[in-house]
């Protein structure tokens, strides 16, 4: 049994998406064993994206992420991180599949509808930050 760190960011719920990203996690018999609606203030954001403080989208990314609501999640189940990976797509709109959420919504680098954690230790890192 594994738990990932999921965030729906705030394109995805200006658009209406939470119960699309939910479901979609949901038919793949994965759970929702924490969620919680918030604004994230930036000393958050710092903490959870530090791996990528140096890069240039850094500083659009977190404001971003600031500009509304975000919705925080823990999705547990069997391999849950991978697969909800599976089940987000690829970071770039251009590579990711029709089939997977940012495939079917998202159409920028930036406003990508979800985040999820990438490893094991990125999950319980990221859990602790927001839970
Ligand atoms: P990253 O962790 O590489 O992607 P993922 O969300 O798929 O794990 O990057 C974090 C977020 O930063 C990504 O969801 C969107 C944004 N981003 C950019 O805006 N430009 C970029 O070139 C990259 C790589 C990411
Ligand atoms: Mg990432």
């Amino acid at each position: 049994m594994e738990r990932t760190l999921v965030i729906v960011k705030p394109d995805g719920i200006k658009r209406g998406l939470i119960g699309e990203v939910i479901s979609r996690y949901e038919r793949k018999g994965l759970k929702i064993v924490e969620c919680r609606m918030i604004e994230a203030d930036k000393a958050t954001l710092e903490k959870h994206y530090i791996e990528h403080r140096e890069k240039p989208f850094y500083e659009e990314l977190v404001s971003y992420m600031m500009g509304g609501s975000i919705m925080v999640m823990i999705v547990e189940g069997n391999n849950a991180i991978k697969l909800v990976r599976n089940i987000n797509g690829k970071t770039n709109p251009v590579d990711a599949e029709p089939g997977t959420i940012r495939g079917d919504f998202a159409n920028t680098m930036t406003e990508n509808i979800v985040h999820a954690s990438d490893s094991v230790e990125a999950a319980e890192r990221e859990i602790s930050i927001w839970f």
